[in-house]
């Protein structure tokens, strides 16, 4: 009863020990953010974007691309089976920033490579509606007419370096070869195109869950 009126009439303790619960909660939540970066690995065999595609994601941010196309599928079954296999975080080792977003105006782009071919693209990056006649996007015909300064990308794969992204001498080379001649266009394209390249090779959950479901409804139907 003492202890408490000798809190309750001095401000300056109360002070003090409200900071001190606060920080208990304050810790809680920051410490764990201070070890993400070593508990999250890289998937198996990933290796950091080779110099085109590097410098295709910076096109990427440079044009606001994430303001309307998330790189993040969720665990729910309609993501998976319109989209493949959730996101996880593995993936996004080597993406710095992180593309993941929750604004879809467009649909989610994080499994997109592969899916069309590099014309495809092409045409429908300058002019969205010569494929898909309904669409509401940009078209971005600049980008085919702007080149690369490879030293610029070499200097980003450094510093991606100092920050864990394991590029050898010999990657960071690599950049004036890939990158000569080739255009931002070229650069987006060769981006899209890798993602979703390391892809968990395992089923995803909600969709085996479907399929379980479905072959149970044919066998049945078979029995009958
Ligand atoms: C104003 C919103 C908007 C912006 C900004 C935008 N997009 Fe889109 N995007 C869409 C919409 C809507 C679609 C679906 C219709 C279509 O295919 O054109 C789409 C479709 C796509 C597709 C085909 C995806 C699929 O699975 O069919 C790709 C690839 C794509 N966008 C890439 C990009 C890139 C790269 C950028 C940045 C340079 C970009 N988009 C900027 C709205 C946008």
């Amino acid at each position: 009863m003492l202890k408490h009126q000798l809190v309750e009439k001095n401000v300056g303790l109360m002070g003090v020990l409200i900071a001190v619960v606060i920080s208990f909660g304050g810790i809680a939540e920051i410490v764990p953010l201070m070890f993400q970066a070593q508990i999250v690995e890289p998937l198996e065999g990933m290796k950091p974007y080779p110099p085109l595609e590097l410098a295709g994601r910076d096109v990427y941010v440079s044009e606001g691309c994430y303001g309307c196309h998330s790189q993040m599928i969720r665990t729910l079954h309609s993501e998976t089976a319109r989209y493949g296999h959730y996101s996880v975080a593995g993936e996004s080792v080597y993406d710095h920033p992180f593309q993941w977003g929750s604004k879809r105006t467009g649909p989610d782009l994080a499994r997109v490579g592969g899916r069309y071919s590099d014309e495809w693209h092409r045409v429908h990056m300058i002019n969205p509606r010569a494929v898909v006649p309904e669409s509401n996007m940009p078209g971005y015909p600049w980008l085919a007419d702007r080149f690369f300064d490879a030293e610029e990308i070499k200097d980003r794969m450094r510093a991606l370096r100092a920050l864990g992204h394991p590029y050898s001498d010999e990657d960071i080379a690599s950049a004036t070869e890939a990158l000569r001649g080739k255009s931002e266009l070229d650069a987006l394209i060769a981006y899209l195109q890798g993602l979703g390249k390391y892809t968990p090779k395992s089923q995803p959950v909600a969709a085996s869950a479907a399929t379980e479901a479905s072959e149970a409804g044919t066998a049945a139907a078979g029995g009958e």
